[in-house]
């Protein structure tokens, strides 16, 4: 049986290059960090972990942007991920990305797809 999406929140609790929504999802029976953000309109989702050191890259709960609201930061070394594929655009990922999870918007609401996910 194919996994249920997932309620992350509503569309307006999202605005472009703001604050993030974080949530949980299920890998390997571990819950694991992850967040949603929207960038140029489109809502985007990454596991919540850094590609340098496995942490949490939220600088505080939901901060995901730096200052110019064009890159998602890690608040622990400063690496520079692409909010629109999670690929690293400089620092210490060095190549690797974040881990992107499907989402889908629709009717006002954002939705976790696990079914589209093979983590
Ligand atoms: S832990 Fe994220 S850049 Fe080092």
């Amino acid at each position: 049986m194919a996994a249920q999406e997932r309620l992350i929140c509503l569309s307006g609790d999202l605005i472009d290059g703001g604050e993030g929504v974080r949530f949980t999802v299920c890998q390997e029976t571990v819950d694991q960090p992850a967040f949603a953000v929207r960038f140029h309109g489109r809502v985007v989702a990454y596991l919540n972990r850094c590609a340098h050191v496995p942490i949490e890259i939220d600088w505080q709960p939901g901060q995901f942007f730096d200052d110019s609201k064009l890159y998602l930061i890690c608040a622990t070394h400063g690496a520079l991920y692409s909010p629109a594929d999670g690929r690293c655009l400089g620092g210490r990922c060095q190549g690797k990305g974040l881990t992107p999870l499907p989402v889908e918007e629709r009717g006002g609401v954002v939705y976790f797809t696990p079914s589209e996910w093979k983590p």
